[in-house]
């Protein structure tokens, strides 16, 4: 069976030479030994706070006035092999929205032996719920009681999503799997016992990879790469987000070419498919077998429609979604939005092995796009990373007529600059990096966080484990703290994996490895979500027997102490994490639970529970993809 290759995102599709992070930052860590202060004393604290902006007051605050009190305030959870999901002594976890979950009263009635039709499936939550945002709708307490759930939804597992499982692609499965993608916003509202439901609202709605969507930026839904078969539709393999000052949220498109397929004998990649790793197979989902959109032979520029943030308004139920093409075209993991000089930045990683980091800078204020009409997202320069190995680092425009860019080198514009970003990014001497995920900002320094989840090791200062299965986190410092500046200052938070197998973790506390979701709270405390491959949760063989399942730890980044907050259950990865503004309630996602791993083995349509049967545990159900809701028993801030 070849429907789902295990973790894809490992093997890279990027033929450059240039030296990638790992060469950086094993250079950049030899030469911290030689002037001193070792490994651990360099890679913690090394931004002045003096060159940092004042923090704004946060709820519940236990640092207000820099007091040093640590910020985790919670006993820490053991490693975890079973199939459950934990939070600490004092807290309590309840399971919201599971995959097939009518998204109104009305809707269609989840069935458990997954024969609910794809028309059916358009009407209730999708499957594999990942990146996620909590949009107030109140003002005040209120806001922290009452707001819109919005959240993505990767993928499918075709052993779950159909009765039958994957064998005979059929049109109604692809409709059925494109119906589960997408993104679910939900309104949802909390109760005098604590305790949060979903309720119904105009604004409950599904955005999935048949909704009608616009295109902006100088890949205008006019421009030729875009004339496929058909209007253009859907979003695919929603990984992470961001969301806007303006209240929208973004969708961000990451393994989209696992999707395209053909079984045309003479059909072969085209050096740009090639780059963004385009085959016959894709990830053997098949959906090219029933439906020609999916044919990258027959409809090749269907696939030029994908690799994009995607805006959606949660608030105009009714709005097209827009994939905004000025922010580049790539497998982006999430997209950090954050502001500037009044200018909108955003971060996002490009989530392959050897993959680059890359930031949009607007060229003007926001409010001042926003009050001509614009989007701020349509006029900006877009920058790719490179990290020099004695911890500067700058960033490159991606900018027609630039560097290489030009059109003697084949580049016709900066339409095509965008729809080639890998491209241009390689040949303005991007950094090749350890598989970029999450990124986000500490609410009290500026500091940019990225995880770099693993990866088969680079050749550069800023990867400096090679192999790297256990990945690492990397922070860095906009110069004078102007995000929309080119130099910037960076150094690692942690080397993360099992000190047992690896003397250069350098964990301070609770041992984890791969993380992928980051995530600061508004007091500054850094949570981390893990995505092991299940290839590797549970393996002595992979170094990863001491760590158990996937799970979520809370670290305080001006020490480095990392506490394990939650485990998941068997088969899963968390991601997904957001407070309610006042900061008592969580949200968090528990994605693919019970998908085939090697140490537990593989489920089938006839036992779609071999590895798990979280949440509901009925004899004959089925694992369910779900958000959790957690809060603490006493009613206080999550982690203090
Ligand atoms: Fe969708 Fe890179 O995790
Ligand atoms: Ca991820
Ligand atoms: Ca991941
Ligand atoms: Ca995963």
């Amino acid at each position: 069976m070849t429907y789902v290759i295990d973790d894809p995102d490992d093997r890279a599709s990027n033929p450059s030479s240039a030296p990638t992070f790992a060469e950086v930052l094993s250079s950049r860590l030899s030469r911290r030994a030689l002037v001193g202060g070792g490994l651990g004393g360099g890679l913690i604290g090394f931004l002045a706070p003096a060159a940092q902006a004042a923090p704004p007051a946060a709820p519940g605050s236990p640092v207000k006035g820099g007091s040093s009190t640590s910020l985790l305030g919670f006993a820490g959870v053991p490693v975890s092999k079973d199939d459950t999901f934990v939070v600490p002594e004092g807290y309590v976890a309840e399971v919201l929205i599971p995959w097939g979950t009518p998204i109104l009263s009305t809707g269609p009635a989840w069935r458990k032996d997954a024969s609910n039709t794809a028309a059916e499936q358009a009407e209730q939550v999708g499957m594999h719920h990942d990146g996620m945002h909590f949009f107030s709708t109140g003002k005040g307490p209120a806001g922290s009681a009452r707001g819109l759930l919005v959240l993505n939804h990767e993928y499918v597992d075709p052993i779950m999503l159909y009765p039958e499982g994957p064998t005979a692609m059929t049109a109604e499965k692809v409709t059925k799997a494109l119906h589960a993608h997408g993104v679910t916003v939900i309104a949802i509202e909390q109760a005098a016992d604590g305790s949060w439901s979903q309720v119904d609202s105009e604004f409950n709605r599904r955005v999935h990879g048949n909704t009608p969507v616009d295109f902006s930026g100088p890949v205008g839904e006019d421009h030729p790469a875009l004339a496929a078969n058909g209007p253009a539709r859907g979003t695919l393999n929603n990984c992470s987000m961001g969301h806007t000052p303006w209240g929208t949220y973004l969708a961000c498109e990451e393994n989209w070419n696992g999707y395209f397929g053909t079984t045309s004998a003479t059909w072969t990649a085209t050096a740009e498919q090639k780059r963004y790793g385009v085959d016959k197979v894709g990830f053997g989902y098949n959906w090219h077998l029933a439906d020609p959109r999916f044919d990258i032979a027959a409809n090749p520029k269907e696939i030029h429609r994908f690799g994009w943030c995607v805006e959606i308004d949660p608030q105009a139920p009714n709005s097209t979604p827009v994939k905004r093409t000025s922010l580049g075209r790539f497998k982006h993991e999430g997209a950090l939005v954050t502001e500037s000089k009044g200018r909108v930045v955003v971060y996002s990683g490009d989530d392959q092995d050897k993959e680059y980091i890359y930031k949009f800078v607007g060229e003007r204020p926001w409010r001042h796009e926003r009050a001509q009409g614009n989007s701020p997202f349509d006029n900006g320069c877009l920058y790719v990373a490179k990290f020099h190995d004695d911890g500067t680092g700058e960033w490159l425009p991606l900018v027609h007529g630039e560097g290489a860019l030009t059109v003697a080198n084949g580049w016709a514009d900066q339409a095509d600059v965008l729809l080639r970003t890998r491209s241009a990014a390689d040949a303005q001497g991007a950094t090749p990096m350890d598989r970029p995920e999450w990124i986000t900002e500490n609410p009290r320094t500026g500091d940019v966080y990225c995880t770099l989840t693993n990866g088969s090791g680079q050749h550069n200062a800023a990867n400096p484990r090679t192999p790297n299965p256990y990945g690492h986190i990397i922070r860095w410092q906009e110069r004078r703290n102007d995000k929309t500046g080119t130099a910037f200052d960076w150094d690692l938070f942690v080397l993360a994996g099992d000190p047992a197998y690896d003397s250069r973790v350098t964990i301070k506390g609770d041992k984890y490895g791969s993380p992928d979701g980051l995530y600061f709270d508004a007091d500054g405390r850094l949570w981390i979500q893990t995505d092991i491959s299940n290839s590797s949760q549970n393996l002595a063989s992979k170094g990863y027997d001491g760590i158990g399942n996937n799970m979520m730890l809370a670290a305080d980044p001006r020490t480095g102490e990392t506490r394990r907050f939650l485990t998941g259950p068997r088969g899963c990865e968390i991601t997904g994490v957001v407070t309610t503004p006042d900061q008592r309630t969580m949200f968090v996602n528990v994605q693919h639970p019970g998908e085939s791993t090697t140490a537990w083995g593989t489920p089938t349509p006839a036992n779609p529970r071999a590895v798990s049967n979280w949440p509901e545990f009925d004899p004959d159900g089925r694992p369910r993809p779900s958000t959790v809701v957690i809060r603490r028993l006493d009613g206080g801030v999550i982690g203090a």
